[in-house]
């Protein structure tokens, strides 16, 4: 009997492999870690070195005695002692579970005989503590719940415990709703045991495991006893197991024979929360039934493991150190055919998107690399940062060239402390109003000229260190009423005082040594300077803010910005006028109909509303107002832009702009039909375009029906960079857009490109300096980083957004989003590494196999040139240009080459 059954095992074994083979390995990743070669191993599996997925560490290899059946084995150790060190492995080929092994391995690689200990995290989790000289090699397996694209597993070096080293790393993907422990994704498994009970002749895995799991055998765990005989169905219907193990695995099953109970006694490395898998599959003659106990716990009674049926029992224990598994004959032997056990892992919760992608833009405004990737809070907090949980609570920048306080440090909502001490400030305390939590603020040795008027929202704040600044004037009153300010450091400024008396109190720690004047006292004694050179002549008070809250607040703010920027672009406007004046002496409403409009025709109101239909068709809406379709008398489609009365213009600014408008023309650049100034209506009327704009067919309501393809999309890069070309440097008049994005660049009916919006244009004579100072302004995810913080505009700002506009060419996605992970929020920084690696996974899957590699690669090589930090590296429009019609011309000849039609 027993002969027979082996005989007909390894037969079904054999028939099994080759089922297998034909069809699996899908989604397997094995890196050689420090390897330099690819191979296939004796289990058919695709090796490949792990340079692609790591970015740091060092390569070396195992050397193994002779004799032994190999000579050496690669493995990478990480000597640099800070920061994390991480595999980035994508998993988004990943449904929705995936197994990772790790094997380290040390074998004295480094002649020190000194084995090295350290942690390994998976995502935000620590997982494990390695220690190579009580394993060597160490095996972990971990099964992750896939919540992000990419997978960090990093390595935390311990003190005095030497480097870290692994030697593989192997990716499985496994069935979804597998191994479920919890709803949501915040809890992954590292694994205990994995027994193929009762089979004695070594380990089990792929093939015979298509996700290759591997099966140990059963003779290490005591009290050791391999079935018998018995008989065998071959095709178990698996469908009410997740797991799917491999049927072979069910084939053998440990069987009680004399026994009262059968019990497998397994230790635990820690005390925890453990998930256990038993299955149970019907290959006796007989229906045994038995009650299952975990730790002497009932966990189910009076089980039944039916003829030819296949079953699972998943069980999670609490807090439990050793793991007694025992099976109480009730009707015939028990058996059991193979088990699993797992640690239950905490994973972390991930800080807010608002956060990190924060965070990010801070990183990425401040020109250099931090390091700062994945999660900031866990598993361990960045470089600079403090945590409680996931949120972000202390923040230190200092000794960097930041320049200003960003309004992106506002949205770091959960800081208690942050320090920004020599950062190069200037200017005013801003964008801090909003961080209710602030308890510690140090912005000292900065050029910080005024206080600002958000200080006193901070109301929790305790310590402010304002010291050696170029703040001038007085303190603010409303300083006083900080009722938790107990250290105020004013030293080494130009104030004079006196210093208002709400500070005056016994809590209240004021330093202000180190100015023109500055005491309780309204008298200064007759030894300080005199305040007369350096202090302004008139001070002037801002208004109080009303304290009735957020939204107000942030209504308020939104007024003050859209009233400043007006204000500003009125100023810029008269500037503009004045100098027209002097060459034009029409300067009356009168003069509407002398001026030279070149082709841009004056409509009445009247006219304007038959020509909209009254208003009928809105097609667009933007930041200055809405936008309707008009049918002019001869049947000509116009584009009527109405504006707001907000965002409306001074009359005569208004028919300034119009003029400057009307003498832009460009085949383009959308072009100014003309435009009406009447009963208070600021009216402009452009030539319509009927094929939506970039962003539409990109992603947005026509890429539903038509996929632009790749070489379209190059066609009207071309011909937007043109536009934009001409606007710099095609007439005297020499114009900075200022908010280049796709959906300012509509497409004609045979999708020429035309860009639009450049009325908001900052004009620049010649004669003007290289820069212009102004307000921030643009459309976030566009907006130039450098732009941002040194508030200067040049044409290199157009650039970095016409470089984005690339990029979401390229990915067929847009510049901010908030699905996905926060890795993938901001394009920019998002696609930037693969693409700057020539890694084309990235590009939009609409085109993918479309496109000449060639023409790719130009294309978004001259897209990261673009959206460099630093406007000095940027290449100009027209070296953009250059670059693109190289590309465009690649794609011709490759589509012409290959017979596609576009
Ligand atoms: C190894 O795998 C490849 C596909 O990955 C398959 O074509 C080949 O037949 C396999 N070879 C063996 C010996 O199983
Ligand atoms: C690791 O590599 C770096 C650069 O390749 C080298 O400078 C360093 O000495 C190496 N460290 C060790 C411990 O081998
Ligand atoms: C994802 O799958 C695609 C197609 O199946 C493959 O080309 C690509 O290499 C895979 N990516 C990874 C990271 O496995
Ligand atoms: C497997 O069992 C499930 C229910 O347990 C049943 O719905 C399914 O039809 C069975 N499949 C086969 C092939 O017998
Ligand atoms: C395991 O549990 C069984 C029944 O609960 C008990 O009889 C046995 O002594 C336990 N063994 C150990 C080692 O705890
Ligand atoms: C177990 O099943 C037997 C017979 O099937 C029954 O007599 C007994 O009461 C059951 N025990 C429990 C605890 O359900
Ligand atoms: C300020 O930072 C610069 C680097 O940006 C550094 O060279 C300088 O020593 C720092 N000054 C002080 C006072 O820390
Ligand atoms: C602020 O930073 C400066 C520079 O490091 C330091 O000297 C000062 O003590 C800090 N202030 C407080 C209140 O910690």
């Amino acid at each position: 009997m027993d002969r027979w059954f082996f005989n007909w095992l390894g037969l079904l074994v054999i028939s099994a492999f080759f089922r297998l083979v034909l069809c699996y390995q899908d989604g397997f990743l094995s890196l050689s870690c420090g390897g330099t070669t690819s191979y296939v191993d004796s289990s058919n599996i695709s090796w490949t070195p792990d340079g692609y997925y790591v970015s740091t560490g060092n390569m070396t290899s195992v050397v193994f005695p002779e004799g032994t059946s190999s000579t050496s084995l690669p493995v990478r150790f990480f000597p640099d002692s800070t920061g994390r060190k991480c595999y980035r492995v994508p998993t988004s080929n990943i449904s929705s579970l995936v197994l990772v092994r790790t094997q380290f391995v040390y074998k004295n690689y480094d002649g020190l005989g000194k084995p090295p200990v350290f942690s390994v995290s998976l995502g935000t989790a620590i997982t494990t503590t390695v220690n190579l000289a009580h394993n060597d090699p160490w095996i972990e397996e971990f099964i992750w719940p896939v919540n992000k694209d990419i997978l960090p597993l990093c390595f935390h070096s311990i003190p005095n415990g030497g480097f870290p080293v692994i030697s593989s790393l192997e990716l499985r993907p496994l069935p979804e709703g597998a191994y479920r422990v919890s709803d949501s994704t915040d809890k992954l498994l590292r694994k205990s045991y994995r027994i193929n009970c009762g089979y004695n002749d070594g380990a089990l895995r792929y093939p015979l495991d298509p996700y290759d799991r591997i099966w140990d055998a059963d003779e290490d765990f005591s009290p050791y006893h391999v079935s018998s005989a018995f008989e065998i169905q071959s095709n178990f219907n698996l469908s009410n197991i997740k797991e799917s193990p491999p049927t072979v695995v069910l084939q053998t099953a440990r069987v009680l024979a004399r026994w009262n109970s059968l019990i497998y006694r397994l230790p635990l490395d820690n005390q925890g929360y453990y998930h256990v898998v038993l299955y149970f599959a019907g290959i006796l003659p007989v229906s045994p039934t038995f009650d299952v106990l975990i730790n002497g716990d009932i966990v189910q009674s009076n089980y039944t493991v039916m003829r030819w049926e296949a079953n699972s029992l998943s069980v999670i224990v609490k807090g439990i150190k050793n793991l007694n598994i025992t099976l109480k004959t009730i009707n015939y032997y028990p058996l059991v055919n193979a088990l699993e056990v797992y640690e239950i892992v905490d994973i972390p919760l991930q800080s807010s998107s608002t956060t990190v992608s924060a965070l990010q833009v801070i990183q990425q405004s401040t020109g250099l690399d931090l390091g700062w990737q994945d999660d900031p809070c866990s598993p361990t907090p960045w470089e600079h940062i403090e945590c409680d949980g996931n949120l972000v609570t202390s923040l230190k920048l200092s000794d960097i060239n930041l320049r200003t306080i960003s309004p992106t440090f506002g949205d770091l909502l959960d800081l208690k402390a942050l320090d920004l001490h020599n950062a190069s400030l200037a200017g005013e305390i801003q964008n801090l109003g909003g961080l209710q939590h602030l308890e510690k603020l140090n912005l000292s040795f900065n050029q910080i000229t005024s206080f600002g008027s958000e200080l006193e929202d901070l109301i929790n704040i305790q310590v402010l260190d304002l010291q050696n600044n170029s703040l001038h004037g007085t303190v603010p009153e409303s300083l006083g009423e900080l009722k938790d300010l107990h250290f105020l450091n004013l030293e080494n400024n130009k104030l004079q005082g006196p210093l208002p008396q709400s500070l005056n109190r016994e809590s209240l720690e004021v330093r202000t040594s180190g100015n023109l004047c500055l005491t309780f006292s309204s008298t200064c004694n007759s030894h300080s300077r005199t305040p007369s050179l350096e202090t302004p002549q008139v001070t002037i008070f801002t208004p109080r803010k009303s304290k009735s809250h957020s939204h107000l607040a942030v209504l308020l703010g939104a007024v003050a910005g859209a009233v400043l920027a007006l204000s500003v672009i009125l100023f810029s406007a008269l500037l503009y006028m004045k100098k027209k004046k002097a060459e034009n002496p029409y300067t009356s409403r009168s003069a509407i109909n002398m001026q030279n409009w070149n082709s841009a025709r004056v409509f009445t109101y009247k006219e304007i509303k038959a020509t909209t239909n009254n208003f009928k068709e809105p097609i667009g809406r933007g930041s200055f107002g809405c936008v309707y379709l008009g049918n002019l008398p001869g049947g000509k489609l116009v584009a009527v832009k109405v504006r707001f009365d907000k965002s409306q213009l001074g009359a005569d600014s208004f028919i300034n702009e119009v003029s400057l408008l009307s003498q832009i023309h460009h085949q383009n650049l959308v072009s100014l039909e003309g435009f009406c100034c009447e009963s208070k209506q600021q009216i402009l009327v452009y030539e319509y375009l009927p094929g939506g704009s970039l962003a539409d067919n990109l992603y947005g309501a026509n890429s539903k029906t038509m996929t632009l393809s790749w070489v379209r999309r190059l066609k009207i890069a071309v011909d937007a960079a043109k536009g934009l070309d001409y606007l710099h440097n095609g007439s005297d008049l020499r114009i900075i857009h200022r908010d280049v994005k796709s959906s300012n660049i509509l497409l004609d009916k045979e999708m020429n490109a035309k860009v639009c919006d450049f009325g908001l244009s900052k004009q620049m004579t010649q004669a003007d300096a290289s820069h212009v100072t102004t307000v921030v302004k643009g459309t976030a995810g566009y907006l130039d980083p450098e732009y941002y913080s040194t508030q200067q505009l040049t044409e290199k700002s157009d650039v970095y957004s016409f470089g984005v506009v690339l990029l979401e060419m390229i990915c067929g996605r847009e510049p901010l989003t908030h699905t996905g992970t926060p890795d993938s929020f901001n394009l920019v920084l998002w696609a930037k590494p693969y693409l700057q690696a020539g890694a084309f996974e990235i590009v939009d899957d609409n085109i993918k196999g479309t496109f000449d590699a060639e023409s790719m690669r130009r294309t978004a090589l001259i897209a990261c040139r673009s959206v460099e930090r630093d406007a000095l590296r940027r290449p100009s429009i027209s070296e953009v240009i250059t670059e693109l019609k190289e590309a465009y011309s690649l794609q011709l000849t490759y589509l012409a080459s290959s017979g596609f039609v576009n």
